[in-house]
């Protein structure tokens, strides 16, 4: 298997169609330790994609059911192909922020498996990350404190796609909704990789919307500070999508957000409209390994 270090991660050449257990165990290994493995040229079709899924853990559908590929319900699409030969299929522009995958769930699915499947022609396509690990090792002191031993809330609920049959609803009808279908959830601030033992700061600006059991002031403060010191550029690495590229990260460790540039405009239905078409593949998985390595808990018997 050869390898390439990237600015995150690591380039892997190997032949997907003819993979052994022991280099699916490499594969899991190289991805723990350096956060995100790049498999180069490999074009899978979509069953070869989900039965890929399956040697490298548990894919588990996506919770919204429009997201889903119309034959392949493991399969996430994010696209906004219109026209020609594709059928429309997906959601387009998911992801244009910082989030960790699935982080609003109970059981978060922790690794991310990313397939271009429609690359632009003229702007290259990025994902960016962010090593929360290594922001939780340069983290202000005070900050440390401030999270240590606290639980965040994750919800969806603010990046929310609407959807034609939403229309005709009022903002807190919708609100309602999400929380129906998943109430925000609460996660350790700081999480202990099961596999690595490294320290990692469980959070993200899109997803991480306050503290457990503290006021709305306060916890908006210590996040907007967490995530202003986070999101700052010596953080933000970047991978750019290569067709053939199979795109595998943990969300334990990184935050992510979507390379697409921003305009700045008035109108962002024209800007929208401009935009080159893509089409990406996504499929979620649980690794068999916990969000967070358990706390040992020692009991005194002597009493
Ligand atoms: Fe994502």
């Amino acid at each position: 298997m050869k390898k390439t270090l990237l600015s995150i991660g690591v380039a892997v050449e190997t032949d997907l169609s003819n993979i052994n257990k022991q280099e699916i165990s490499t594969l899991q290994d190289l991805l723990y330790k350096n956060r995100i493995i790049v498999i180069k040229n490999n074009e899978l079709t979509e069953k070869q994609f989900c039965d890929f899924a399956h040697l490298m853990g548990e894919p588990i559908p996506y919770l919204q059911k429009n997201y889903n590929h119309p034959e392949h319900d493991l399969i996430f699409v994010s696209s906004n192909v219109k026209q020609g030969n594709t059928q429309k299929i997906g959601v387009p522009r998911t992801g244009g922020y910082w989030h960790s995958d699935t982080a609003f769930e109970e059981d978060p699915k922790l690794i991310t498996m990313l397939m271009p499947k429609i690359l632009p022609l003229k702007s290259p396509r990025t994902t960016r990350f962010i090593d929360m690990s290594s922001v939780y090792k340069n983290l202000p002191l005070h900050l440390k404190n401030a999270i240590e031993d606290v639980e965040f809330l994750h919800s969806g609920r603010y990046k929310y796609k609407v959807r034609p049959e939403d229309v005709g609803l009022d903002v807190s009808e919708i609100l309602e909704m999400i929380d129906y279908i998943q109430a925000p959830v609460a996660h350790p601030a700081v999480i202990t990789h099961p596999y690595t033992k490294e320290k990692i700061i469980y959070a993200s600006r899109g997803f991480t919307i306050g503290i457990k059991n503290k006021g709305l002031d306060e916890s908006k403060k210590v996040l907007n500070e967490l995530f202003d010191f986070a999101e700052q550029q010596e953080f933000v690495k970047e991978i750019q999508w290569e067709k053939g590229d199979l795109i595998i990260w943990d969300n334990r460790f990184l935050a992510h957000s979507s390379g697409r540039k921003k305009a700045p405009t008035d109108d962002i239905h024209v800007e929208v409209s401009k935009e080159e078409e893509t089409m990406m593949y996504r499929i979620t998985l649980k690794d068999g390994l916990p969000l967070t390595e358990e706390k040992k808990i020692y009991c005194n018997n002597n009493n």
